[in-house]
């Protein structure tokens, strides 16, 4: 009897202890838990689950006047199921109020006359246009992780910037793209500024605070000439630098882009600019068909898009430097890879002026020989074929003019190429390695080429 009271007690007092925990606990779950996930802005949360397209939201500066013009080229890029995207026009045609689903929706651009505007013979629109990043940022969009800015001759490469995006964390202050190709472009404006043409992206976090301040920004450089240059140095005052990435291209060249696309850096290629400034990249086709050929390849495996291999053939003395889903060029000899690597010129310079500076660019290059004779062997991309195995890709030999070739390559046509998906982590991403590839041996009017990775010690080089 005695033991029994103080036993009922304590188990009442304990039924009431666990009451109060469970409670309590509830309480926990219900309140606490969630008011610390609430504000995105305190944890970090970038790698928690992957970028996707749908994280970007992309702006499109453009013009009443280059809207219709430009459609052809935001088609090749912009889907819109899976790509965000709006462009900012000065003003809208009625025939483009709104419901052409292939090109991203417009939006009128605010006024922006209260601004001033002081650099001589420049353009006021570039105040307009640097504000489509307080603009868009202030639509309050759901779920952005990235505002990718471009202009409407802007070719975008959308799921290689996802890819390069994705290294970055969007909770951090980043502003990525990339300067010119010209080093006078670059001495005129800055090193370190992002060129507007070749695109450039601002982390969700950075485009919040940037949008804030950007109108005392726009006020005090009045005096500069472009919309990037208002950006750029109104992230420098925030005290945020570039993020240099070389697959942007703001293509400060005019002409033949081809020495440029055969000797692509080994970061995935992310933008092409200026398309209208350039002769077609692919001979006998548009503009636009030439950019809708390489989007065939873009399409069956966007990662390899130009990426350059290197294969030699000892037996025959050939060099062939292989540039994935645009043409491969052949040379006769042991051409050295440093060689290869650096840029034909087969471009000029983007100012017509005859200054020194104007034909010096930011990469190592070299001439393109004039006589069609001295040059490469170029086979062209033809088409390209995804199935099980991988994928192949089909190149014609591009015949200028009749010239003494090696007898092995006298009856070449074509050129078929085997090749994986290429398919990057974001570890991959951040150290990555050019790809090897071989020749079957045996070949008359076609060759096969097989592209895989390299041996850990294996060298690119020509040996037995
Ligand atoms: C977009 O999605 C719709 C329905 O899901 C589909 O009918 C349409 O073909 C898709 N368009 C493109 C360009 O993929
Ligand atoms: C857009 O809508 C207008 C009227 O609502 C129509 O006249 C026009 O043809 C439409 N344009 C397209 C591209 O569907
Ligand atoms: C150029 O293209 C046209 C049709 O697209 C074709 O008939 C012609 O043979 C092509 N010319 C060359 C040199 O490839
Ligand atoms: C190579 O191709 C040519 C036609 O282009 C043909 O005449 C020749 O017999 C072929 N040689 C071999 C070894 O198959
Ligand atoms: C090719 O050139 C490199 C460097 O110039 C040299 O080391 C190599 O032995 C050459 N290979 C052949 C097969 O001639």
């Amino acid at each position: 009897m005695r033991l029994t009271l103080p036993k009922i007690l304590s188990l009442s007092r304990l039924k009431t202890l666990l009451l109060i925990v469970s409670f309590l606990f509830i309480l926990y779950i219900l309140f606490y838990r969630r008011d610390c996930r609430a504000p995105p802005t305190i944890i970090s949360r970038a790698f928690d689950y992957p970028l996707t397209r749908r994280h970007l939201l992309f702006a499109i500066a453009s013009s009443f006047q280059s809207w219709p013009r430009r459609k052809p080229y935001l088609r090749l890029w912009y889907s819109p199921n899976s790509t965000r995207a709006i462009a900012f026009l000065d003003r809208v045609a009625a025939s483009d109020a709104g419901n052409d689903s292939t090109v991203p929706p417009v939006v009128v651009s605010a006024d922006t006359s209260k601004f001033p505007y002081t650099f001589r013979g420049g353009l006021r629109s570039a105040i307009r246009v640097a504000r489509a990043v307080k603009e868009i940022v202030d639509r309050d969009e759901k779920d952005v992780r990235w505002y990718v800015f471009g202009d409407d001759d802007t070719v975008f490469f959308v799921d290689n910037l996802v890819k390069t995006l994705a290294k970055y964390d969007h909770a951090r202050w980043f502003y990525v793209g990339s300067n010119s190709e010209s080093y006078e472009q670059n001495v005129k404006y800055s090193f370190d500024m992002a060129f507007g043409g070749g695109g450039f992206a601002i982390s969700y976090s950075l485009a919040k605070v940037l949008a804030r301040v950007l109108d005392s920004c726009l006020v005090r450089y009045a005096h500069l000439y472009g919309s990037d240059a208002r950006v750029f140095s109104c992230l420098a005052e925030l005290g945020v630098g570039l993020t240099h990435e070389p697959g942007f291209h703001q293509v400060d060249m005019r002409g033949n882009l081809f020495g440029m696309l055969s000797s692509h850096p080994l970061s995935p290629l992310l933008s092409l600019h200026h398309l209208d400034a350039v002769e077609p990249i692919f001979p006998n086709m548009s503009r636009t068909q030439a950019m809708g050929h390489l989007f065939e390849a873009v399409n069956a495996d966007p990662a390899r898009i130009l990426q350059q291999t290197v294969c030699y053939d000892p037996s025959n003395s050939l060099t062939i430097s292989v540039a994935w889903g645009y043409a491969i060029r052949m040379f006769n000899g042991n051409e050295s890879l440093l060689d290869l690597l650096s840029l034909q010129k087969t471009f000029m310079p983007w100012k017509r002026s005859v200054t020194i500076g104007a034909s010096h660019y930011m990469f190592n290059s070299r001439d393109y020989p004039k006589d069609p004779c001295k040059r490469p062997v170029i086979f062209f991309l033809e088409s390209v074929r995804p199935d099980k195995g991988g994928v192949w890709s089909y190149y014609t030999r591009h015949v200028v003019k009749e010239c003494v070739r090696p007898d092995s390559i006298k009856n070449l046509k074509r050129i078929k190429v085997i090749s994986q998906r290429l398919e990057l982590d974001i570890e991959q991403m951040k150290a990555p390695r050019r790809q090897c590839c071989n020749i079957f041996p045996s070949f008359n009017e076609s060759m096969v080429i097989n592209i895989r990775q390299c041996g850990v010690d294996e060298l690119i080089s020509m040996h037995f």
